[in-house]
């Protein structure tokens, strides 16, 4: 049972529901927005809990409230600390939510190698990703090319973090890969700047993504803000166009 659930993404269809986020945020906090933008990574979400720097538990997302614990799963991934790095402080409880995946080029390296093997093939990185994470035997998921971008925060005890920004600029600190891709910004300049370095960029990016990510960067803003029942009322997801096959 996840301590916090995993919320989803509410999101905007196109330019004018974008805007109409921005408003909603301006007019509830009073001020001009400082916003992070993610891209919106087409992977699989999971949850690591960590115990004094140790890595204690890993977990899907499931329904949002209870996950499946694929513990030793995550274990295989090389990506994934199984100690936290001491080069920042380290909590009684750390939480970190992220993204698994498998870039392109392993993507089609593997399918190659099932192909020759006589195996059925995987229609997707996604797919292949979700399949490699749900397998019963973890020296199975060894073998496969899984990757995490760390995005969000679960339940902290013994640390505080007043932003999404500090936040994500911790995570390498502890041994955590974070997206490269992630800016800061403000207004609605921002989003729409940002949205459209994105889609720019799409074609060059090493793995799948489906959209844009847009957070209010202030943790006390957020609280603020709150949630809804299944999305934060702090967060949208830009949606960008499905890729033709
Ligand atoms: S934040 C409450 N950040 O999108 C915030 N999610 O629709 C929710 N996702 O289940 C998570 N990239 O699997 C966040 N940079 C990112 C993300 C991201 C992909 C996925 C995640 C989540 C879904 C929400």
């Amino acid at each position: 049972t996840h301590r916090i659930p995993l919320l989803s993404l509410s999101n905007a269809m196109n330019n004018e529901e974008l805007k109409l986020f921005n408003t909603q945020m301006k007019k509830s906090l009073d001020k001009k927005i400082e916003y992070v933008g993610e891209p919106k990574l087409d992977g699989l979400a999971v949850e690591l809990i960590y115990e004094n720097g140790k890595f204690v538990k890993g977990s899907t997302r499931g329904d949002g409230q209870i996950g499946e614990d694929i513990t030793e799963n995550l274990k295989t991934i090389k990506a994934i600390p199984l100690y936290l790095n001491e080069d920042y402080t380290i909590p009684a409880i750390l939480e970190v939510r992220g993204e698994v995946f498998i870039n392109h080029t392993d993507f089609k390296s593997l399918n190659k190698k099932r192909m020759k093997n006589g195996e059925s093939l995987f229609a997707n990185p996604r797919n292949c990703a979700a399949g490699s994470l749900r397998q019963l035997d973890s020296s199975v998921t060894a073998t496969r090319p899984l990757r995490i971008y760390c995005y969000a925060p679960g339940y902290i005890e013994g640390l505080n973090f007043n932003s999404q920004i500090d936040f994500l600029k911790a995570l390498p600190k502890w041994g955590f890969p974070v997206n490269q891709e992630i800016q800061l910004g403000v207004g609605i300049a921002f989003l729409n700047k940002y949205y459209k370095y994105i889609e720019s960029i799409r074609n060059n990016l090493t793995y799948d993504i489906d959209g844009v990510v847009f957070k209010v960067n202030s943790y006390k803003d957020q609280e603020l803000l709150g949630t809804r029942s299944r999305s934060p009322r702090w967060a949208i997801a830009a949606k960008l166009k499905a890729v033709q096959a």
